[in-house]
């Protein structure tokens, strides 16, 4: 991929999240500029130093960073990975308090420094902090939103191609909702090419049933807790996710992807940050408002968008 020049992103928080990120920025060429923040000097030093040893094998892009906000100015998109993560057991919204302090301490010294950058949010959990953020900064909505539901839709694009067949490229399908335990697949536009889910008959396979699709919702809603089980947490394929978004607002792409921003007046859903299909741009993110819903799955998003205003609105 063409690095696009001068682009810089920093982001923030050299955890296990933050560290795959800007590996996978470095190796995806994200941007020509990868900074990473943290607090934690001797952590962040040695996590740039590990990454700086091996850009001679990954293209343009080069690497910095450090404990100082400063290794943070004139970054057109920041990544906000930094915050306490789930242990086994533990859901997205568990971590609310605690990181929603994390970044209320965290987002005016990135301000002062990044002021025109486009937010991410990755920390969990990430719609709920997206609302809290959102208002906290007062910026417009599409400059500062969450990584959402990307992950959620690429394990879901993943399971299908693998059931079906076909190249995961294949795939349509989206994950909406909360990035936690209420999300959703819009099964009824979902497509393998132009043909609808539930039409799909690759040579050998039987068209996938209603209970089949909903075993593959189940183990995609409940996949994180699964690898974080095994491993105490997920990385790999969150870093991929947020350098593909990165790669969507410094490439001024317009793609659609399925981000969480705090939506207004979006199918009965308003102040509240749930994953939609949306336009990632260099202005940011925009919800589709011609996405459509069956009568069963707005039913399930305005539960989940019930599920962050509940938790959003307990934070103190
Ligand atoms: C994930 O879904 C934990 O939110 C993180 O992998």
């Amino acid at each position: 991929m063409a690095v696009i020049e001068n682009s810089k992103v920093t982001i923030v928080g050299a955890g296990s999240v933050g560290a795959s990120t800007a590996y996978a920025a470095l190796i995806r060429g994200s941007a020509r500029h990868v900074a990473l923040y943290d607090i934690a000097t001797a952590k962040v030093d040695a996590e740039v130093l590990d990454l700086a040893h091996g850009t001679q094998f990954t293209g343009r892009s080069d690497i910095t960073g450090g404990s100082d906000i400063s290794v943070a100015e004139g970054s057109h998109v920041i990544v906000i990975t930094a915050g306490a993560k789930q242990d086994p057991g533990q859901t997205r919204i568990d971590l609310a308090a605690v990181n929603a302090g994390i970044l209320h301490r965290m987002l005016p010294d990135l301000l002062g420094v990044a002021p025109n950058a486009i937010y991410v949010i990755v920390t969990n959990p990430c719609d709920v902090l997206t609302v809290r953020a959102q208002h906290e900064t007062g910026l417009p909505p599409e400059r500062i939103f969450a990584s959402g539901t990307v992950l959620d839709t690429s394990r879901l694009r993943w399971k299908l191609a693998q059931r079906a067949g076909v190249s995961t490229s294949s795939v349509h399908a989206y994950i909406v909702g909360e990035h936690g335990d209420t999300e959703f697949p819009l099964w009824s536009r979902a497509t393998i090419g132009t043909v609808p889910i539930r039409e799909w008959q690759a040579a050998g396979h039987p068209p996938m049933t209603q209970t089949e699709l909903d075993e593959i919702a189940v183990d995609v809603r409940d996949a994180a807790y699964k690898v974080i089980q095994g491993k105490g947490a997920t990385n790999y394929a969150i870093g991929l996710s947020s350098a593909r978004i990165i790669e969507a607002i410094l490439g001024d792409e317009h793609a659609v992807m399925p981000v969480s921003t705090v939506l207004r007046d979006f199918h009965g859903v308003d102040g509240v940050a749930l994953s939609v299909p949306s336009i990632v741009s260099a202005s940011g993110a925009t919800p589709v408002r011609e996405t459509t819903f069956s009568d069963d799955e707005l039913a399930l998003f305005q539960r989940s968008a019930a599920a962050i205003h509940d938790v959003a609105r307990t934070l103190p």
